[in-house]
């Protein structure tokens, strides 16, 4: 341990004196280990909230971990009044602050959807990003909203209305997170990626170039047939996670709702920082199996990260698997986080560039016995801990 340490310390700074590489630890040396788990969240063990669900993990400018996940107050259901649920920790995973509340729609008949969370560098901020009414549940118009903390996550503004800025189609972000572009095209670009409803399904982007002042329409790939009723194995892109390579790109690792040409992941591809999405970049990932969920994805130091249940048929297995040539192929090797239910998931890591956060990422997921909506579970995986 000491030894590598200090050779992984000699490396970066090699790294720091030669400029232009990505990783002072080999990827090629990856073999992850589940290093510690916990329950953030159990549904049904406080009155006030029935269901816990669609958990986001995010790191924050300042070296912390946020936890964000809807509190569905009276049903498992999507539609429903419900709280914006955040817990913090300041040391890596291993302590988490109590749960606060950071948004509660009160009584709404189609209440808030999670949502993206994005974290702008430049700015210090951490944005989140949900609507309300996505259903049309006895309300019209769905609302795209957004909340900033400009402290860690320690408090929130009040709730904004993009739609303002947008028009008012329905627009679900996410879930999971959106991004700051670090590289060109669009250096410091937020970019914000969700599906649309059903009927009007596919991949759409909002774009901002102020640090979350103005936003607009960026990139739309569309269902087919768009915006009618769709059947069996239409083409239907769906929930979505977007991830920065390091060329500059944009990979998005998307929900095939309606099992289009596989029961497998839809991947597709923004080279202009978000504007577009050719239909030329789009491909299936066919060793990327799904039973129709929204999937976790990073790039951390030139490897692609994916987290899903990992079955064609049923949400169970939740498994972790990584690519060391930009999603072309997978390793050999997956890790299963957890053999039950489990559903939707979010994968975060700690980018200080110290030598100890490269060793990390953390997931957060739906995890169950009977189902997948029983616990929010936070897993912390050691990159190197499996050698
Ligand atoms: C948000 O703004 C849109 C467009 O102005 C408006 O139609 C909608 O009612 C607003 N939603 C809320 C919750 O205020
Ligand atoms: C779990 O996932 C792994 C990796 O995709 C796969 O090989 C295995 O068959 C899966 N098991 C089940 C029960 O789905």
């Amino acid at each position: 341990m000491e030894t590598g340490s200090r050779a992984a310390a000699v490396s970066l700074w090699l790294c720091a004196a030669l400029s232009g590489c990505f990783s002072a630890i080999n990827p090629a040396q990856i073999d992850p280990l589940v290093y510690e788990e916990q329950l953030l969240w159990v549904s049904g063990t406080q009155g006030y909230v029935n269901t816990y669900r669609i958990p986001l993990i995010t790191f924050t400018p300042k070296g912390s971990l946020l936890a964000i996940t809807e509190g569905r107050k009276s049903s498992s259901s999507d539609v429903g009044a419900k709280f914006i649920a955040v817990r913090r920790s300041t040391d890596k995973g291993s302590t988490w602050s109590p749960t606060s509340f950071v948004v509660d729609d009160g009584s709404f008949p189609d209440g808030l959807n999670l949502g993206s969370v994005v974290v702008d560098e430049e700015a210090g901020s951490v944005i989140l990003i949900y609507t309300i009414c996505f259903h049309l549940y006895h309300c019209s118009p769905a609302s795209t909203m957004m909340v900033e903390s400009l402290d860690d996550g320690l408090s929130w503004s009040r709730p904004r209305n993009l739609s303002v800025q947008l028009g008012v189609k329905a627009f679900a972000p996410g879930p999971g997170f959106g991004i700051q572009k670090r590289l060109n095209p669009a250096k410091g670009r937020l970019v914000v990626c969700g599906h649309g409803t059903i009927e009007g399904d596919g991949v759409f982007c909002i774009l901002s170039d102020d640090h979350g002042e103005n936003w607009y329409n960026g990139a739309a790939l569309k269902s087919i047939p768009y915006n009618q009723p769709k059947r069996a194995q239409d083409f239907n892109p769906d929930e979505c996670q977007p991830v920065e390579m390091t060329d500059g790109s944009i990979m998005i690792n998307v929900r095939n709702q309606n099992n289009y040409h596989c029961h497998c992941r839809i991947v597709v591809r923004s080279l202009d920082g978000g504007l577009t999405l050719p239909v030329d970049e789009l491909f299936f990932d066919y060793n990327l199996i799904d039973p129709v969920v929204a999937a976790g994805a990073l790039q951390k130091d030139g490897v692609l990260y994916f987290t899903n249940p990992s079955n064609d048929q049923k949400r169970v297995n939740l498994t972790l698997r990584w690519s060391l040539t930009d999603g072309k192929s997978w390793e050999e090797k997956a890790v299963q986080i957890w053999p039950g239910p489990s559903g939707y998931s979010c994968i975060t890591t700690l980018n200080s560039g110290s030598v100890e956060d490269q060793k990390y990422i953390y997931v957060i997921y739906e995890k169950g016995h009977k189902n997948t909506v029983e616990t929010i579970s936070f897993v912390k995986l050691h990159l190197y801990g499996g050698r």
